[in-house]
């Protein structure tokens, strides 16, 4: 168990990097995986996620992939962008990766991470990493799913299949005590055991995401509709997104330019807010749309 999500990610870049090893991380990104990957001596490099999608680019990533490339960080569902990747993804990504590892005499890890794995809409469901990528490790916490960010649960898992996966282990065990983390709050860990089959309600969030989402396509807004997560990702309708988040702020409202997420010309908007306030927006959206020329 681990201090968040976060806290699983540094464990595991700090267990598996060594000075110089490169990690791809998939635009748009969380963009604190850049800073995580140079906590622990690494370099991430960016591949494109698909432009129309923002589903896996498997010829893209294969592409990027090197002699120091080690690892790959891949979040389903996506922030920003909410988009779940599909099983038969994940297993051209685990075939194509079986395929490098061969060719570079190298193992190459997937980090999934996927704090939103149980904030799913309209059935949606994501697939286990580890039916389809042997060197995949877990990343997660409660923080999304029981809306307990400030207590620094989560954990990690390997994939039981891994090559040398309890070399893994106890490198992560170490690594989580030489971070300063030492153990996850352990307070939380007896009580996180309990609530396994717990979430937040689901339906209060999936009611926000479709008054969002109905009403700025209504205003002409163009966005990949969310499989999960809290947020949307919609194309900017001014060519420079920060000063399209300079438009909203002048209407009360507050998005995050998708050049913070390595894609610029989007702009995220949070939704994990009270509908009165997502309520309260609607007008001004409509006057955002009018400045920015959509209707
Ligand atoms: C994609 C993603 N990964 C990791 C985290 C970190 O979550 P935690 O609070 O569990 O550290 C977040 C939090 O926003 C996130 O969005």
């Amino acid at each position: 168990m681990t201090c968040g999500a976060g806290g699983a990610l540094n464990v595991t870049l700090k267990t598996i990097l060594d000075p110089g090893d490169e990690v791809l991380i998939l635009a748009p990104y969380f963009v604190e995986y850049i800073f995580y990957v140079d906590n622990h001596g690494g370099t991430t490099k960016t591949v494109h996620t698909r432009a129309d999608s923002f589903q896996l680019d498997i010829d893209a990533i294969e592409a990027a992939i090197g002699p120091k490339t080690r690892a790959i960080i891949i979040n389903s569902p996506n922030n920003p962008t909410g988009v779940i990747y599909p099983p038969e993804d994940l297993k051209s990504l685990g075939d194509m990766l079986e395929r490098k590892e061969k060719e570079l005499n190298r193992t190459l890890f997937v980090l999934s991470d996927e704090p939103y794995a149980r904030l799913t809409y309209d059935q949606a469901t994501v697939p286990c990493i580890f039916s389809y990528v042997r060197n995949a490790i877990i990343v997660t916490s409660h923080s999304k799913d029981l809306a307990l960010p400030g207590e620094r649960i989560g954990y990690l898992a390997a994939n039981p299949a891994m090559d040398d996966v309890d070399k893994f282990m106890e490198g992560a065990i170490f690594c989580n005590r030489v971070l300063g983390f030492v153990n996850a709050p352990a307070l939380m860990q007896r009580l996180i055991s309990g609530l396994q089959e717990e979430s937040v309600d689901i339906g209060d969030y999936q009611a926000k995401r479709d008054v969002l989402y109905n009403h700025l396509t209504s205003l002409g807004f163009r966005m990949v509709k969310p499989q999960g997560g809290f947020y949307l990702f919609p194309e900017s309708p001014l060519e420079d997104d920060v000063a399209f988040a300079r438009l909203t702020q002048e209407h009360r409202v507050l998005v995050v330019p998708g050049q913070g997420f390595g894609a610029p010309g989007y702009f995220r908007i949070a939704y994990c807010v009270p509908m009165e306030t997502i309520r309260a927006s609607l007008p001004a959206w409509e006057k955002i749309a009018r400045d920015a020329g959509l209707i």
